[in-house]
């Protein structure tokens, strides 16, 4: 167990390069299984969730090496289809391990991934399009038992625009027999960067990052080599910091076309921006505005990942932002913690008004899941005093070494062991 301990106050000024997308990683991750050779995954960031998607890897047999920013997965040794319900309640993203374990074994035997802090989580989209795929699905005692001789291809409409969904399906239509369409499929960026790894070891994805994706099932698919997308989450989390102290940061390699919604936010709360082929640049203005409304919506609208960060930012802005959390049904659990720290903030079901208030204050504040906890992380740089975080173990699911790029950025920030 540890605590991050920052003194707020300082500007944040420096550069950073921008780590691997965790949220692209991951199901590129789950794909290389199909691959049965060698794949290697550049780009690909140091964190507790691909840490635990490792295990997964070795537990169905793949052997897995991990290099500076490389991750190297020889599938060509699996040997099984299960992930344990304990592993599965830790990482419930393994889900997406479903629709690639289905491919290759024609069974897969999963726990239940159950909530999380930010939701129910529920996983009917997935299992009622495995199903149409001609997957025997059988849930009892926490568990999914699957079993399938041949995927067929088939038409999919997504009753709500899911990542995880999307990914499933196009994992298990690339070998599947025939053709595969998505109606309504997520459009995130992270998408693509799926496809477009799928497509490099051999399958034929079509339309991904738009709401109609085709998938023509082939029968063999090869190892590749390829390199992930940068985080958007993780640069809009940085861009903020600087806006929040007062500083200016440049990203390197962070791409500005995967975030227009959120630097449209941080322009119009003051920041200037500018994006070069290198990465994107902001500098404070000095002043924060407050923001009239931010409303979370699938891809291309404002990610609900960003809606913790830019509620710290608002906090302490000139006037009232209003923010509408669309996507998940408990994303505001750093309220209580803003709060603690003198934010004005008042939660109404889905909304919360976020009063500006001139300055924040260090406190003891505790992180319950991952982007709420980045929204600490930034408060506390604000903040006048010392503030000390613990469910450290949150933020490193999403954040690689965050404490050694914002102590190179002039923040005073510590990781102790308690
Ligand atoms: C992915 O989660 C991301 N995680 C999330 O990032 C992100 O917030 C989310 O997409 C939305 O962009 C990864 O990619 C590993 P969804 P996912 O399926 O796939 C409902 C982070 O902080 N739903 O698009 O779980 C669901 O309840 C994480 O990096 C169903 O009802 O998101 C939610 O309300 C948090 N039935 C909404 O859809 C289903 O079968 C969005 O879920 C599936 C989802």
């Amino acid at each position: 167990m540890n605590k991050l301990v920052i003194e707020g106050g300082i500007p944040m000024r420096g550069e950073i390069a921008m780590q691997g997308a965790k949220n692209a990683v991951l199901p590129i991750l789950a794909a290389s299984i199909m691959s049965g050779e060698i794949c290697v995954i550049h780009n690909c960031p140091w964190l507790r969730d691909v840490e635990k998607t490792g295990i997964v890897l070795e537990k169905l047999g793949c052997r897995v090496r991990r290099g500076a920013d490389t991750i190297q997965v020889d599938a060509s040794g699996i040997n099984d289809c299960r992930i344990d319900e304990r592993l599965m309640r830790e990482m419930r993203s393994s889900i997406i391990f479903l629709g690639a374990i289905l491919s290759v074994s024609g069974r897969a035997e999963v726990g239940l991934p159950g909530g999380c802090p930010i939701g129910l989580r529920p996983i009917d989209l997935h299992l009622k399009a495995l199903r149409q795929m001609g997957v025997n699905i059988i849930e009892e005692h926490g568990y999914l038992k699957c079993e399938c001789a041949r995927l067929k291809g088939c038409a999919i409409h997504l009753d709500f625009a899911s990542v995880g969904a999307t990914e499933n399906i196009m994992l298990a239509a690339v070998k599947a027999e025939g053709e595969t369409t998505i109606t309504n499929a997520a459009r995130e960026p992270e998408i693509i960067d799926l496809a477009q790894f799928l497509n490099r070891m051999g399958a034929k994805v079509h339309g991904a990052g738009s709401s109609f994706i085709t998938i023509e099932g082939v029968d063999k698919l090869h190892g590749a080599e390829y390199s992930v997308m940068p985080d958007r989450i993780v640069s809009q989390t940085y861009l903020i910091g600087a806006m929040i102290t007062g500083g200016e940061i440049m990203l390197k390699n962070a791409n500005a076309s995967h975030m227009q919604a959120g630097l449209s936010a941080l322009a119009e709360m003051g920041g200037r921006i500018k994006t070069t082929p290198e990465g994107v640049y902001l500098k404070s203005r000095g002043h924060i505005n407050s923001i009239h409304i931010i409303r979370t919506m699938p891809y291309p609208g404002f990610p609900t990942d960003a809606q913790s960060p830019f509620m710290a930012l608002a906090a302490v802005a000139d006037g009232t932002s209003v923010f509408v959390e669309n996507i998940f049904e408990n994303r505001f659990r750093h309220v209580d913690e803003l709060v603690r720290m003198g934010a004005d903030i008042k939660v109404e079901g889905r909304s919360a008004v976020v009063r500006g208030v001139k300055k924040l204050y260090g406190a003891n504040v505790e992180a319950y899941e991952l982007r709420g906890g980045a929204a600490l992380v930034l408060a506390a740089m604000a903040a006048e005093g010392k503030t000390e975080i613990t469910g450290t173990e949150f933020i490193d699911r999403g954040y690689e070494d965050i404490e050694g790029n914002l102590s190179r950025c002039g923040i005073r920030i510590r990781r102790i062991r308690v």
